[in-house]
């Protein structure tokens, strides 16, 4: 069954910031937003992201920027803001994941993979929140991973930083929910990008769908329409949950 993405939502006037967004789930993302009317903003720290926005066309734009240094989040949040003058949705999406085994696990990869999963996203939703909260009304999704409720093998420093992104969207959700913002996360499973199948190769890719109980890895296109769901004002009630999308991976 091919999958369709959901056509019925209307985001025409909403500004959407997407983080990652020159590849995988971000790209995904940005397209069916694209198509749902949305304004887009989309941030990467490969240059290709201009060429990305240009893609879907106007009014969206692409910005260059390391979500893991303060300074370059800042400066594009206060041109993307004076551009436009708010933002309704970000989608916190950026990441990677080098693998190694815990016992060699490199110190500066450690930091790089908590500075661009962990703190990159917290700087990111610090730099739109103050704007949302002031309007009273935004939300915000972090994507997290099976890795954030599950060991895997070679992931200490991607299950960490997971972990972590849950911690942060629980409190953001406890503070933030009450003034009209909802924060929540999603954690997919294995999903069929550059990032997914870069990790899960050959044999060991095949062992991994075949544990999972629908016996496949994810889609982009299907995380794409969650983001778009948790986004939606139908999500309005959904504040602080970890939305799993592993086909069933981690209830085992
Ligand atoms: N693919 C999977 O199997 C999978 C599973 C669970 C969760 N996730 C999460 O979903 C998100 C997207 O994953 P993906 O598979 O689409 O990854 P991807 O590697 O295909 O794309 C990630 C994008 O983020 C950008 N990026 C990386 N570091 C950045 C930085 N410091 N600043 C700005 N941009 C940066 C990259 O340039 C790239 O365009 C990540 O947070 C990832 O951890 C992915």
């Amino acid at each position: 069954m091919s999958f369709q993405p959901n056509a019925s939502y209307d985001f025409s006037n909403a500004v959407v910031v997407i983080t990652g967004a020159a590849a995988g789930i971000g790209r995904q993302a940005a397209e069916q937003f694209a198509a749902a009317g949305a304004t887009l903003v989309l941030l990467d720290r490969s240059e290709s992201i201009a060429d990305v926005a240009s893609s879907l066309g106007a009014p969206h734009t692409g910005w260059v920027a390391d979500i893991s240094d303060a300074e370059s989040v800042t400066a594009a949040a206060n041109e993307i803001l004076s551009l436009f003058g708010h933002v309704d949705i970000l989608v916190n999406n950026a990441g990677i994941g080098p693998l190694a085994p815990a016992e060699n696990f490199p110190l500066e990869t450690w930091d790089r993979t908590m500075a661009v999963n962990l703190r990159g996203a917290f700087l990111v939703a610090r730099a739109f929140a103050p704007g949302m909260l002031a309007r009273g009304q935004g939300r915000i999704i972090n994507l997290a991973s099976q890795a954030a409720v599950i060991g895997i093998e070679g992931h200490v420093a991607y299950c960490a930083s997971k972990a972590g992104i849950i911690g942060m969207t629980n409190c953001m959700a406890l503070e933030w929910g009450p003034r009209g913002v909802t924060v929540n996360a999603i954690s997919p499973t294995v999903v069929e990008t550059e990032l997914g199948l870069s990790g899960w190769a050959g044999e060991k890719g095949e062992r991994a769908r075949a544990a999972i109980p629908t016996r496949r890895f994810a889609k982009p296109a299907e995380i794409a329409a969650a983001i778009m769901y948790l986004a939606s004002r139908e999500a309005a009630m959904v504040n602080g949950a970890n939305l799993m999308i592993d086909g069933g991976y981690t209830i085992i």
